[in-house]
């Protein structure tokens, strides 16, 4: 629950704005907007601290993918419960070069989407420079060229950022400066505020084995387009690893999620898709349409958000109404299956 006028406060804080927000939050994380955070976060990832940043699918917590001190600030941030293998962010191929062993396949598929929303696995060059801490000391690595404010900075480092999701271990990522900072603000010192982020969800990992393309998870963009790009049928199922985005309960609201609805059942919240509602939906006692037109990229752009809205409510469950699986329908009903799995899987 937190305060729209001062995000840092709980709802129900009474009316607390811009200077006198900033007074009270002056231990927690600075908000700076993308024009003028630039010096400022440089400063604080040459220093090996963390910064939260936008990029076109979520908020990232990142910190120098060289630097072992700041690839650990960034799990203690998080909370996260094991070391788990981080993306290495990159500004350009070049940098993605020598980190990495790119196949002709891999290298289609960055031509073709990067910089955006597709985290290719890959071979790990062993003089890469990247602190073991941050790929888990796993041979391959994730690699990503974020869009916007995030391969300016990495660009201006010169350095790989390591950048999971914005969001303790466990929480919906971040898809807003506000959200980001209600979450970890009192653990960092700023947040570069971008505004929403444009697709909403994580980035879609894929990787190249035998000469074959694997799904690892579904993301931002959606896999057909990748198998025009391609011209294979991208795999699916077992991954070889374990990935913290992989397991059963990841994005987890505190309301229970009852998933692919026809009847609402009073007391409940909704999170409605498309234009036609599911029976009884009069007696939710809160709605959010993910799209009412039925876009899918609209409603991955408002998924986490609206689940946060809808748990902020207080219902002790979301139900949430059929959407359909094609392009980014996978990735929403991956994320959504996540959080209605049981919580003591949590990771
Ligand atoms: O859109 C995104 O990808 C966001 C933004 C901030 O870039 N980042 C993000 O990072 O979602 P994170 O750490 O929450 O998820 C990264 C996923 C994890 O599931 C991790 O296990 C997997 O990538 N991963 C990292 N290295 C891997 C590897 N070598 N092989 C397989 N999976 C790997
Ligand atoms: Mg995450």
């Amino acid at each position: 629950m937190i305060n729209r006028q001062c995000p840092h406060l709980p709802e129900r804080s009474g009316r607390i704005t811009g200077p006198a927000c900033s007074r009270l939050v002056a231990h927690l994380a600075e908000i700076l907007a993308v024009g003028e955070a630039l010096e400022h976060a440089l400063a604080l990832l040459e220093g090996g601290d963390v910064v939260a940043i936008p990029t076109e699918t979520v908020y990232g917590l990142a910190g120098d993918a060289t630097n072992g001190v700041a690839v650990a600030r960034i799990f203690e941030a998080k909370g996260r419960p094991r070391f788990n293998p981080l993306i290495a962010h990159v500004a350009d191929r070049a940098m993605a070069d020598r980190i990495a062993v790119f196949d002709p396949l891999s290298a289609k598929l960055a031509e073709a989407f990067w910089p955006g929303p597709l985290t290719l696995v890959l071979p790990h060059r062993a003089d890469s420079g990247i602190h073991p801490l941050a790929t888990a000391g796993l041979d391959t690595i994730a690699l990503r060229m974020p869009r916007g404010f995030g391969g300016e900075l990495i660009a201006r480092l010169g350095r790989p950022l390591a950048a999971p999701s914005a969001n303790s271990s466990g929480r919906i990522s971040g898809t807003t400066a506000g959200a980001v900072a209600a979450d970890l603000g009192d653990r960092i010192k700023l947040v570069v505020d971008g505004g929403a982020t444009p697709v909403g969800l994580e980035s879609t990992i894929v990787k190249v084995e035998h000469g074959e393309l694997r799904l690892l998870r579904p993301g931002g963009i959606g896999a057909e387009e990748i198998e025009a790009v391609a011209g294979a049928k991208l795999l699916r199922g077992a991954s070889g690893i374990e990935a913290p985005g992989m397991l059963a309960s990841h994005y987890a609201p505190g309301a229970a999620m009852r998933l692919n609805v026809d009847k609402i059942a009073g007391g409940e919240a909704l999170l409605a898709f498309g234009g036609k509602r599911a029976a009884g939906w009069e007696q939710a006692i809160a709605l959010r349409n993910l799209s009412e037109a039925g876009d899918l990229r609209e409603a991955a752009s408002n998924l986490f958000a609206f689940m946060q809205a809808l748990d902020r409510v207080g219902a002790a469950t979301i139900a949430v109404e059929p959407i359909p699986f094609e392009g980014l329908g996978e990735a929403i009903n991956d994320r959504l299956a996540r959080a209605a799995a049981p919580r003591d899987k949590i990771g």
